[in-house]
């Protein structure tokens, strides 16, 4: 049997997206498109510039922002060593393990091998094991030698650790040190929108390629501003209270309805504000441990906060006994909750307080809110955000203030076609019913100046007879057919048919523009 042959019989594999991610198709990215432009429109009227930030990231920019013990660092990021090319493979020695160890350190010279601590040590492991195997060449136990040597050089970390990002606000912070913009007029009004990744379980409203809106709003903090707390404060509450009004503006311009807003505070990590909380809270939850699942009983040591965000039938009685985090709030911290309310009543506004609203990621600081939507079951939360001062600093900036959203698009998505929002297939204005080479001439000539003028054309690539050419047209929703035939192409009167009730007009060219354009 010929080679052909057998690879006629082997079926190819089908590939499929994978697990957690899906294609989007028209007409619903139509839709897609329709959100997309409002956010740019809205958020352009509160003054409010597009970044576009890399998917890749460099991982530890995740894990000291977001927080190494919350579920999206810990157990939801897609992280790889990004290996340099060209560099030597432990696993398949081409060369001698001296020229090996020669070819590291080259690397690291250069640059290519990061100077890290794990990075010298492996690099000292090495070294001892190549006189290892040194000693015993000849030997018998060459071969232990050998396989010790490829462990350990298999340590050595090629690369830097990155990740694709799970969220944005630490990008966007990233990116705002980095091009210094603590220079520009203050304060800094960002948006995006783009692909995120988390590696979570699958299921309605929830992806592990799933797509934000969000806005960040970044303010460098002047030397004197302890001088005058008390208008800091008021600013803050007011930068709060518009950014939450921008999403709201937001949501109803592209007719979101039922959406709830929940706001809350949860202090700031001060001694008495909320890690006296926390103490508090920690304290009380021991006392509880036993009544408590195993998820709510682990989070009493690492973050007793999200024990207050658990959705366990079971844990909610003792959950409405928990001290509540508004008693607690130190005095600035109060004040500034008390601003963000009266500035959002000022704008109308409508809010629910939620004492319980702590949020999964770690850099948030006072305000918290989330907003949920109808036709989403579980997985409600269109919208998350809060304030995270001090994060910019975390990450190596100035002393900073910042706060932010982000929507879940395809949960905006999902609700705005459960409500009936969303548009129906978007069929073609004309379609072009054309026979006869010199019609073909007349109707390729004729598409071009509809598209110019801006309309939706379907021009047919071979002949058809007509009656096929007006089902076609049917098909695909066109409001009308152009019918060109010998006869029109001669008369210079072309016919336009309309398909809804089959009524036939001749019209010159001009007067076709000018009769489509009237619509
Ligand atoms: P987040 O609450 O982690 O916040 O995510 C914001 C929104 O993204 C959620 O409310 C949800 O609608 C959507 N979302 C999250 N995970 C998924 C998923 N697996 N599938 C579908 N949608 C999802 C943040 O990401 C913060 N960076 C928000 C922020 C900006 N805070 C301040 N600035």
């Amino acid at each position: 049997m010929s080679e052909g042959a057998v690879k006629k019989e082997e079926k190819p594999r089908k590939f499929q997206a994978i697990r957690g991610t899906r294609d989007l198709l028209p007409p619903e990215t139509a839709l897609w498109n329709r959100v997309e432009q409002t956010a740019h429109e809205v958020f352009a009227t509160f003054g409010f510039g597009e970044i576009r930030i890399p998917i890749l990231q460099m991982t530890d920019l995740f894990a000291r922002s977001i927080g190494v013990e919350t579920d999206v660092v810990a157990k939801e990021m897609y992280t790889f060593v990004d290996e340099m090319q060209g560099l030597p493979d432990p696993a398949n020695f081409a060369i001698s393990p001296d020229e090996y160890v020669d070819a590291v350190q080259e690397a690291i010279k250069a640059g290519d091998i990061q100077v890290t601590n794990t990075n010298l040590r492996a690099l000292a492991r090495l070294k001892s094991q190549l006189e290892i195997f040194h000693e015993r060449a000849n030997t018998q136990s060459t071969e232990e030698a050998q396989l010790k040597f490829r462990i350990a050089a298999s340590q050595i970390q090629f690369g830097d650790s990155i990740s694709l990002g799970p969220e944005a606000t630490a990008s966007v912070c990233r990116a705002y040190i980095e091009h210094n913009m603590q220079q520009s007029p203050q304060p800094v009004k960002l948006y995006y929108m783009g692909p995120m990744f988390r590696r979570e379980r699958p299921q309605k409203g929830r992806y592990r390629q799933f797509y934000q809106i969000g806005a960040e709003v970044l303010e460098a903090i002047r030397s004197d501003a302890a001088k005058d707390a008390p208008k800091e404060l008021a600013k803050d509450a007011a930068i709060d209270a518009e950014v939450i009004e921008m999403l709201m503006t937001f949501f109803d311009r592209v007719g979101l309805t039922g959406t709830e807003l929940s706001i809350n505070s949860i202090g700031h990590s001060a001694d008495n504000c909320r890690r006296g909380y926390v103490e508090k809270l920690r304290a009380k939850l021991i006392e509880v441990k036993d009544k408590l699942g195993p998820d709510s009983q682990r989070r009493i040591e690492t973050n007793p906060l999200r024990v207050l965000d658990s959705k366990l039938e079971s844990e909610q009685g003792i959950i409405a006994t928990l001290p509540r985090i508004a008693d607690h709030l130190c005095e600035d911290c109060a004040a500034h909750y008390a601003a963000v309310k009266h500035q959002l009543e000022m704008r109308g506004v409508i809010y629910r307080e939620n004492w319980r609203l702590v949020r999964g990621l770690d850099y948030y600081m006072r305000t918290t809110f989330e907003i949920t939507a109808k036709g989403l079951g579980s997985q409600n939360a269109v919208c998350g955000g809060g304030r995270y001062d001090g994060l910019v600093e975390l990450l190596g900036g100035p002393p900073t203030k910042g706060i932010g959203f982000a929507i879940g698009e395809d949960r905006l998505i999902l609700s705005l076609q459960e409500s009936g929002k969303a548009p129906a297939q978007q069929g073609r204005d004309v379609y072009i019913a054309w026979m006869g080479e010199r019609a073909h001439a007349t109707a390729i000539r004729a598409a071009k100046d509809l598209r110019k003028a801006g309309f939706s054309v379907e021009l047919p690539p071979v002949e058809q007879k007509f009656g096929k050419a007006l089902g076609q047209a049917d098909k695909l929703g066109a409001k009308y057919a152009l019918i060109l035939g010998d006869n029109e192409v001669s008369e210079g009167l072309w016919t336009l048919k309309t398909l809804v009730d089959g009524s036939q007009q001749k019209l010159t060219e001009p007067q076709l523009l000018d009769f489509l354009r009237k619509l």
